[in-house]
Parts: C-alpha cells; sequence; structure tokens
C-alpha cells in the first residue's frame, strides 16, 4: 500500500505530543511537516514542544513550521489549566538544540499542497486557524488536498468547554466554520470517540516499568493531565484524544463513521458547537464529513504501544488482555 504523506497541524499540548510520536514511528506514514497553530499553548511554546516531541521520536529531519498565533476573530483563550503552563505537564525541558524553519506554516501547507495536488493528507490536532488562514489564502488549492483529518467537534458527547462544544473548535469557531464550508471533506475525529481513549493507571504503569528515555517522557508528561482528570471528572488517567486520530489514518477499520452535514456555531451561548446532521437531513442529503462514532478501544492501544515500543509486544499483549475496555 502507497504510504500517506501527511502535513500534521499540532497545538503540544500533551496529547499532541503523543500524536507526533505515533505517526513518527508509524511506517505506513510520511511526515512531510509539521506546521504549529497557537491552542493549548501559546505558538512560541507551543513550537518548542512540537520540536521536543520530534527529537524524542528519533526522527529528526522532520521539519516544524510556526503557523498562526491568534484565532481568527475570538480572543485567545489556552488551555494550560489541561496541560500545564508549559503545554507539557509543567516539566520545562530544556529548549531543543533544533530550530523551526523560516517559511510561515500557512505558505508550507499551501505550496506543498499546491506540488503534489491529490497526494497530501493533513491531519488538524489544534485550533483550526492555519487551516482556515489557507482556506483564505487559496481555497482552489486546499480542495486539492487528498483529505483532511481532524481531532475537534462532539456530535452527542457533551462538550468539554462548555455543554456543546468541544476546544479546538470552541477557541477559533470561525475557523472551523471555514473549513465546514469550504467543499474539503473532512473526517471528524470528535469527544464521541476519544473519550473512550482513556490511558488508564495499569498502562501508563505499563509504560513506566519500559523504564527507558521514551517512557519516562510520556510518564512524566501525562503526571499533570492525569491530575487534571481526576480534578475535573475523576477519571482515573488521562484521555488522549489527538493520537486516535493518527491512529485512525493508519487503520481506518478502528472507527465506525457517519456521514453528517457538520455546521459551527460561531457565536452566543453554544459558540464552537458542531451541529452535527446526520444524513443532511437539513441540506437536502448534502454531506461534507465523515463523523466518527464508535471506536475500538483496545486495537487503538495496541497500534499505539505497539508502535511506540516494539520491543515489548509481548508484555503489551499481556496487559491488554487483563484491561478492561468499555
Ligand atoms: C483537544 O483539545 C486539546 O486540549 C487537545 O490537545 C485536543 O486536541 C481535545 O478537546
Ligand atoms: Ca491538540
Amino acid at each position: 500500500m502507497a504510504k500517506e504523506r501527511l502535513i500534521m497541524d499540532v497545538d503540544p499540548g500533551i496529547d499532541d505530543s503523543l500524536a507526533i510520536l505515533l505517526a513518527l514511528k508509524s511506517p505506513e506514514i510520511i511526515v512531510e511537516g509539521i506546521t504549529v497553530v497557537s491552542g493549548n499553548v501559546e505558538l512560541h511554546q507551543a513550537t518548542k514542544n512540537a520540536m521536543k516531541a520530534v527529537d524524542m521520536s528519533g526522527a529528526w529531519e522532520t521539519k516544524v513550521y510556526k503557523g498562526m498565533a491568534l484565532p481568527l476573530v475570538k480572543e485567545y483563550i489556552d488551555a494550560t489549566d489541561t496541560h500545564g503552563t508549559d503545554g507539557i505537564g509543567e516539566n520545562y525541558f530544556p529548549v531543543p538544540s533544533r530550530t523551526h524553519e523560516e517559511e510561515h506554516a500557512v505558505d508550507f501547507i499551501l505550496n506543498t499542497v499546491r506540488n503534489n495536488p491529490g497526494e497530501v493528507t493533513l491531519l488538524a490536532l489544534g485550533p483550526l486557524t492555519n487551516i482556515a488562514a489557507a482556506i483564505e489564502k487559496d481555497v482552489e488549492t486546499m480542495r486539492k488536498v487528498k483529505k483532511l483529518v481532524l481531532m475537534g467537534g462532539t456530535a452527542r458527547h457533551q462538550g468539554n468547554c462548555s455543554a456543546v462544544a468541544e476546544y479546538n473548535f470552541w477557541v477559533d469557531p470561525h475557523a472551523a466554520e471555514i473549513l465546514f464550508s469550504s467543499g474539503i471533506e473532512v473526517t471528524m475525529v470528535g469527544l464521541d470517540v476519544t473519550h473512550k481513549i482513556v490511558l488508564t493507571p495499569n498502562l501508563r504503569e505499563l509504560i513506566n516499568q519500559f523504564n527507558n528515555e521514551l517512557s519516562r517522557y510520556i510518564f512524566n508528561i501525562t503526571q499533570f493531565y492525569v491530575d487534571f482528570h481526576w480534578q475535573q471528572e475523576r477519571t482515573l488517567g488521562c484521555v488522549i484524544n489527538d493520537p486516535l486520530a493518527v491512529a485512525i489514518l493508519v487503520n481506518p477499520s478502528l472507527a465506525q463513521t457517519r456521514d453528517a452535514h457538520v455546521d459551527i456555531v460561531t457565536e452566543g451561548k453554544a459558540e464552537g458547537q458542531s451541529l452535527v446532521d446526520f444524513g443532511g437531513v437539513w441540506t437536502d442529503g448534502k454531506t461534507n464529513a465523515k463523523v466518527c462514532m464508535d471506536v475500538d478501544a483496545r486495537k487503538f492501544f495496541e497500534l499505539f504501544l505497539g508502535r511506540l515500543f516494539p520491543e515489548h509486544a509481548d508484555d503489551i499483549e499481556l496487559v491488554l488482555e487483563k484491561q478492561c475496555f468499555k
């Protein structure tokens, strides 16, 4: 099978960092570049965090591009309450030795898609500001992406920023609306499925037992996230949203999708809500998205842990066998 040529748009972010690791350690994927946007933490720190995750993956040749610092219209609100003041669990790692590229993320996205029409997949794991800015600059080029998969929104599950809104759409609802009205078909990996991807205390302890540089990094950056989940919702462990979108790209059979028409509420009490109309009832059958509604959590963890720690395949299998999945 041909490899998936991918641009990852990220706001690291604890779970974004895990997603970068999974993508860079998956042989089915060629990461053409990583573009960064303000979200969980502001752009400069998020860029440093992306470079740290690249360093931890060992794929040192991967290039990182800085993008948009602020949402298109709305005032910027970070998620440092969830991810820590440095965006990766308050570890304050030394500044990475590498540096980011000079080219702006939006230009990198457009140039790469323009030069490879129909070949490049976009994977958006943060607020959609970079993607929307690229659409506003040259929508015809953006319509030549192979496909766009994103982590964001929710169809039927409760929101995580309000009763109805998920963080990535809520931070920049105008950007999300631009994407969903652009004619680009989107695969939406939202809270309906990501809430099932809990890195439980057991699985986290398994990673701890591997006791190498990568496992220590993951164990350390997730501690703050674990504490947040306990304080916020009495979940033991932490929900790791973003790597699920990578996993679904690698193996689409992990998730079940439904065709829908998605609109975004940009103002008022419900700002950031994704209005998911299954089958396009309000739009005469016209749909613009495939919305993930169910996922095989066990298969996800087989893939995620197996790719990150292939040398521990047997132990991973043994522990997953004993783990209880909802
Ligand atoms: C999304 O918001 C961010 O906090 C995470 O990185 C993820 O992309 C979950 O709502
Ligand atoms: Ca993210």
